[in-house]
């Protein structure tokens, strides 16, 4: 198949970034995003950059009513050479693909995605930010825009790539956050659309997360939604529990999202011989952990988040500390050697930056 030619309209005038130090997460856009075209019985068409600005779409456009739309979350390093290095881009593209398969969308070739992008970051890579805690986010989305009423796959779509550079995704940075367990509201079920990335999955967090905001807590964590019994995920995080030494991470199940951050968790710890598990793991558990002080670490993985130790749990108004609310050493490791790996300041025995 023959690479698409990516055509390139640079923006006249050049945005003014903000300071490395003020940087916060997601509301700043870089100067350009790409775009490309698809009609169905014709393909993907028209794949350029040009000057970042406001789509135009028709109001019956499928994506505002019926929501058939996926979206991916990368992040871009500058390394002590000043190359640009990206963190396994091609396990998000795939990802995108399997989201866009449970919503009927089409596929976009994760050679072609992965072509766009380092286009698009060589284009505004004075954009990627070099200081502690800070990297340049990339946001791909694909969205349905055939105008139609009718309830059924979009024949048309466009697939945007979007850069942000930012600071880190909680107030709290690498200090330990505190979670609200959720007992009403569900994010997801087995078969619905838990494991793929796509807006419903997170506009049907909206309420539970403005009750946690309310209540003082940073997230929330979602349980199964047959039970209420099971631990799921955190808002915007997969999580984490070391338990007696051993960690344990919630199976995926159809509902939970696969993370790659979760993943490259699991690859490390496996990697120095932490014993690891992924299997169900209930909150009556982590009480009982918590209650015998065998629950010594807690943390949530994900590419906006990182490592996010965990410092409490609130479960029905009974507050589970967990480490005295500080970060626990294995969570300090992870978050440094995952980091260092991402941006080159540590070896890379598994080969999984890619350098633009
Ligand atoms: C990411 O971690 O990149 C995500 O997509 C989570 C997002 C909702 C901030």
């Amino acid at each position: 198949m023959t690479k698409p030619a990516i055509e390139i309209k640079l923006s006249k005038s050049k945005k003014q970034k903000p300071l490395a130090e003020q940087l916060e997460f997601g509301k700043v856009f870089t100067d350009h995003m790409f775009l490309a075209d698809y009609l169905e019985g014709e393909g993907w068409s028209n794949h350029r950059i040009v000057p970042y600005e406001p789509l135009m779409l028709d109001p019956a456009a499928t994506i505002f009513h019926y929501g058939q739309t996926v979206f991916e979350g990368m992040k871009a390093y500058l390394d002590k050479d000043g190359s640009v290095r990206l963190f396994r881009p091609e396990e998000n593209m795939r990802r995108m693909n399997q989201s866009g398969e449970r919503l009927c969308m089409p596929q976009f070739d994760v050679e072609n995605a992965l072509d766009a992008l380092k286009q698009l970051i060589i284009t505004d890579r004075e954009w990627i930010p070099a200081t502690e805690g800070t990297s340049l986010y990339i946001r791909p989305f694909m969205i349905a825009t055939e105008p139609y009423l009718g309830v059924a796959p979009s024949k048309k779509y466009i697939f945007v790539i979007i850069l942000s550079p930012v600071g880190s995704y909680y107030k709290e940075g690498i200090h330990p956050v505190k979670i609200l367990v959720e007992n009403e509201y569900v994010r997801a079920v087995a078969g619905g659309t838990g494991m793929a990335k796509t807006a419903g999955n997170y506009a049907s967090g909206l309420r539970a997360q403005e009750i946690a905001d309310r209540k003082g807590y940073s997230q929330v964590l979602w349980l199964d939604g047959v039970e209420r019994k099971y631990i799921e995920e955190v808002g915007s995080m997969n999580v984490f529990f070391k338990i007696n030494g051993e960690v344990i991470t919630p199976a995926l199940n159809g509902s939970i999202l696969d993370g790659i951050t979760r993943k490259s968790i699991i690859q490390l710890l496996n990697h120095w011989n932490v014993p690891v598990t992924e299997r169900k793991i209930s909150m009556e558990e982590i009480r009982s952990a918590q209650q015998e002080g065998t629950l010594e670490e807690a943390f949530g993985t994900g590419t906006a988040a990182v490592i996010s130790p965990i410092g409490e749990f609130n479960w029905s108004d009974e507050k589970l500390v967990v480490n005295s609310g500080e970060t626990g050493e294995l969570s300090k490791k992870l978050y440094e050697t995952l980091t260092g790996i991402q941006k080159g300041d540590l070896e890379d025995p598994f080969g999984w930056t890619f350098e633009v």
